[in-house]
């Protein structure tokens, strides 16, 4: 498996799939996902893709929403690249197949539904009912798998990028990405895949907290792969907090969609009362950060563990036509939600930073791309804009499949990297480290880097921290790999850019709120973190 693909694809969910997909008739693609192809945030995703679609809506409003949303963070030139970008986007889901769903048909009317959610002053987010993610997904991956020029890798997982000074004897010549060394976890074993680019769509890091609506691999592996490869990162104390999570003891991780709300559902005390509007006069339709903040401080001030999300008040037709996907989950824990509120509460759900990019998804790395929620456009700023995430990943993973394809005749082929080196290590006697340390991590990122932080919790995350790296260190120094040791070394190394970035922001600002510093600065600065 050595020298046969030109371009290697990390990560398969909307990102990754539609840089393979721009590239396939090409180059040699290697597609590898550390689980199944599907086992990323995007089969997740529920309430849809905004896009510019119906006559009332302008890439102009799209764009102001955006940068609102974004708390003075956004690049404006970056906004306006995805937004005008979004129609042609939404054109090409349907000419694969995906079944949008269809209007009610009036005369003036786009053909498709369009739903609201939160900081969208109109109706823009296209939508398959409650589950657009899944819908998606199938699309796109059964057009991947049925390409010839691309391979698909599943159960291997990413390790480390192979720059030069990887490569074998001689000087290692100017620094650039030649490809990855891959665990196969049915092997038990790690391969080196040369490539001559590397494309990085290994989604968000949301699992660094505790409780969190991402999948379980959304380590923010390839935030550290990208780090340790000596690329900066941006803008990672902005982790958002989705306001509604199913609060339910059997309940892991079940997403109840903001397009609820955009439908009518309301907010409310276990007493019934309404409070949003009290913070904010957009009341349920605010940006998702004011929401989230709203509902931490009510449930702090009175003691709750959730709140509730009431849409009974609608019919009940509608409801199940809508959102069948929530009404089939609630009922399995025994809640009618067209008869009865849903508990919730706020659960980490988006990294809004991550590693630097220019508009084609290019890294400070010769040769390494990183697109998707791994990225950091500056499309998102502060707080990202409901369902701006998935349009993102299908303009830049076009967007930098496109740059591949123009640059393939210049880009070299790869150096010949030194094999996996496994002759110091012995396999772990002691597996309760990794997962002592894992709960742990989460555990005080939660309770100190959360929805409300300080500089006191920010200082004793970060003491954790220091403890942590030095035990990770020595585990990952003598013993073999195995999958759940790569994601908590990547885990620290995501928590401790999170920390450093929160701390070096001295003010509040969308998703970073601070108790020492409640203020806004008139002008907005990223955090940039470099290696
Ligand atoms: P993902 O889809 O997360 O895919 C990551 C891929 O990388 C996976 O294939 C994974 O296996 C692979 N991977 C990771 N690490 C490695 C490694 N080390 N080696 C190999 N492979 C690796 N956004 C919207 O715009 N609209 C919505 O309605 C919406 N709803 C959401 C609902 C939920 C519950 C969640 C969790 C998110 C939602 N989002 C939504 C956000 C959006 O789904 C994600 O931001 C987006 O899908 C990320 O896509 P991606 O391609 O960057 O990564
Ligand atoms: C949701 O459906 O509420 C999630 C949308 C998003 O994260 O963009």
């Amino acid at each position: 498996m050595s020298t046969d693909i030109d371009i290697l694809v990390i990560g398969s969910g909307a990102a990754g799939l539609t840089a393979a997909l721009t590239l396939a008739r090409h180059a040699r693609i290697a597609l590898v996902s550390k689980a199944e192809l599907g086992a990323g945030a995007t089969p997740r995703a529920q309430g849809g893709i905004a896009a510019v679609l119906a006559a009332g809506d302008s890439v102009e409003q799209h764009i102001a929403d955006t940068l609102d949303a974004g708390a003075g963070l956004c690049k404006p030139d970056v906004v306006r690249f995805v937004v005008e970008r979004g129609p042609e986007a939404i054109a090409g889901l349907i000419r694969l197949g995906v079944p949008f769903t269809r209007g009610d048909g009036g005369k003036d009317e786009f053909a498709y539904h369009l739903t609201r959610e939160g900081g969208h002053s109109v109706r823009r987010v296209i939508h398959v009912d409650d589950a657009t993610g899944r819908a998606v997904q199938t699309a796109l991956e059964a057009q991947a798998r049925a390409e010839p020029n691309i391979r698909v890798l599943e159960h291997h997982m990413a390790v480390d990028l192979i720059t030069s000074r990887h490569l074998r004897g001689g000087k290692p010549g100017p620094e650039r990405c030649h490809g990855a060394y891959l665990f196969d976890r049915r092997a038990g074993r790690v391969i080196a895949l040369p490539a001559r680019a590397v494309v990085l769509a290994t989604g968000g890091a949301s699992r660094v907290y505790l409780y969190s609506s991402n999948p379980d691999g959304a380590t923010g592996d390839g935030i550290a792969m990208a780090w340790r490869a000596g690329c900066r990162v941006a803008n990672m104390e902005f982790n958002q907090f989705h306001p509604t999570c199913l609060y339910h003891p059997q309940a892991k991780n079940f997403l109840v969609t903001e397009a609820l709300r955009g439908e009518g559902a309301r907010l409310t005390l276990p007493d019934g009362t309404c409070f949003l509007d009290r913070y904010d006069r957009r009341g349920e339709l605010a940006p998702r950060d004011i929401v989230a903040r709203a509902i931490d401080h009510e449930m702090k001030r009175r003691g709750l563990d959730h709140v509730l999300l009431d849409i009974s008040h609608r019919d009940p037709d509608f409801v199940l036509a809508h959102f069948p996907t929530i009404y089939r989950r609630c009922r399995e824990y025994g809640i009618d939600i067209t008869k009865e509120a849903i508990p919730v509460v706020p659960a980490a759900h988006y990294s809004c930073g991550g590693v630097l990019v220019d508009r084609a998804g290019r890294t400070d790395l010769d040769g390494l791309y990183c697109i998707g929620e791994a990225s950091c456009t500056g499309l998102h700023g502060a707080n990202r804009m409901a369902s701006n995430s998935l349009l993102e990943c299908l303009v830049f993973g076009q967007a930098a499949g496109e740059d591949i394809r123009a640059r393939l005749d210049d880009l070299a082929p790869p150096g010949v990297p030194r094999p996996w080196d496994e002759s110091r290590v012995t396999d772990s006697d002691e597996e309760v480290v990794v997962t002592h340390n894992w709960a742990e991590l989460r555990r005080f990122m939660w309770d100190y880097v959360g929805i409300v932080r300080s500089d006191k919790r920010l200082e004793r995350a970060r003491h954790r921290i220091d403890l942590l790296r030095q035990e990770i260190a020595d585990y990952y120094g003598n013993f073999r790999v195995t999958p759940d040791l790569l994601e908590l070394r990547n885990l620290l190394e995501v928590a401790d850019l999170i920390v450093r970035s929160a701390m070096a922001r001295r003010e509040s600002r969308g998703l970073h709120y601070s108790l020492d510093h409640p203020q806004t600065e008139p002008e907005g600065k990223d955090t940039i973190l470099a290696p």
